[in-house]
């Protein structure tokens, strides 16, 4: 993401969330709140491989950021009472990096890989047996005398987590036992969320207060945990400390996020559809250059939300702005631009 101010809260990671992240995060499935199919499916799986004295099956956590994946890593290791190594795609540069962390596992243990749809190709053909057959092939010394050895690794589960399902190559992704859609989370896990924060923070909230926040986080637990600290300040400096109704609605309405969650960002992705290339379709890659944003910000945090709202879609001749978004940015749709669209036809 780029550095440039601006009025943005969208749910990639910064560095003021890393420690709040740690203390607010959830430790056991019982405490986690929302996705509750997702939970009842991965109690079934831990709890099946507990009986069984195995080691869990490989896990993928696939969605938009800021839902939880890395969290439910953690978890699955908790309720697992096992150890959990941390790495991610793009940290994994070569193959010997990689056969380095596996033979340092031990049986049961989980190696957590966050982007792992960003794992270079030499790295990701050493997983493949590893993942399937739970050995590792590595070549002992260089020219003729090379030599292929085989190792034997103690049982292991790799949980996987990516933004982009699509990138992962069909390999890899045939390897996990278990694949998990992270969904946006409904009102009352927000409220829950929200208010669960709030008690961490130690900071007093009425419930109304609570819903408001929850309301704009745009079903995303890392945003209204976000939103929750600004108006945190919001309320120490300009009123009593307390989140009420009113403070919550002034300090979200001064962060410009309005009544559905929508920010800056969003307003400006769906102006430039609208006003820019006539309600589209047009390609992502030119959306984000006519706002000097990256595509991949745009696809991975902006776009999903406004997918799941009914404001965009996404057809093979590019992105189309829909009638609800021109009715929510107040702007009318003409005939030209239905019938450009093709949403009538
Ligand atoms: N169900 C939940 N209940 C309470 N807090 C949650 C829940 N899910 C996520 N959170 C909180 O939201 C924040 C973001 O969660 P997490 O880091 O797990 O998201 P992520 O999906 O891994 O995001 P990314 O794709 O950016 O890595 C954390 O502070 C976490 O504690
Ligand atoms: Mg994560």
């Amino acid at each position: 993401m780029s550095d440039k101010p601006n009025r943005h809260i969208a749910p990639q990671k910064k560095r003021e969330d890393v420690n709040l992240d740690n203390a607010i995060r959830p430790q056991r499935l019982s405490t986690y709140i929302g996705q509750d199919k997702l939970k009842a499916n991965l109690e079934i799986l831990i709890e099946a491989a507990q009986a069984r004295g195995e080691a869990l099956d490989h896990v993928l956590f696939h969605g938009p950021p800021g839902l939880g994946k890395t969290t439910l890593a953690h978890i699955v290791a908790n309720e697992m009472t096992v150890n959990i190594r941390i790495t991610a795609g793009p940290a994994i540069e070569r193959a010997g990096d990689l056969a380095a962390i596996l033979t340092n596992l031990r049986a049961g243990d989980i190696l957590f890989i966050d982007e792992i749809h960003r794992l270079g190709r030499a790295v990701e053909e050493i997983l493949y047996p590893a993942m399937e057959d739970f050995v590792l092939d590595i070549i002992v010394g260089k020219g003729p005398g090379a030599k292929n050895v085989r190792l034997k690794l103690p049982k292991f589960t790799v949980i996987g987590a990516t933004t982009r399902l699509a990138l992962l190559t069909a390999p890899l992704r045939a390897r996990f036992g278990a694949l998990y859609r992270m969904d946006f989370y409904d009102q009352e896990a927000m409220e829950a969320i929200v208010t669960r924060g709030a008690g961490i923070l130690d900071v007093p909230i009425e419930p109304i207060g609570a819903a408001e926040i929850a309301r704009r986080s745009r079903g995303t637990p890392r945003v209204g945990l976000r939103l929750l600290r600004r108006v945190r300040d919001y309320a120490q400096v300009r009123a009593e400390g307390e989140i009420t109704e009113k403070t919550a609605v002034s300090a979200l309405d001064l962060l410009e996020i309005d009544h559905l969650g929508l920010d800056d960002l969003d307003r400006r992705v769906l102006s430039a559809i609208i006003d820019k290339f006539g309600g589209g379709p047009v390609g992502l890659d030119t959306i984000g250059a006519s706002i000097s944003e990256e595509s991949d910000t745009i696809m991975d945090v902006v776009e999903p939300y406004l997918l799941q709202l009914g404001f965009l879609e996404r057809t093979s001749r590019g992105r189309i702005a829909t009638p609800h978004a021109y009715a929510h940015l107040g702007r009318a749709m003409g005939e030209k631009e239905i019938k450009q669209s093709g949403l009538f036809e």
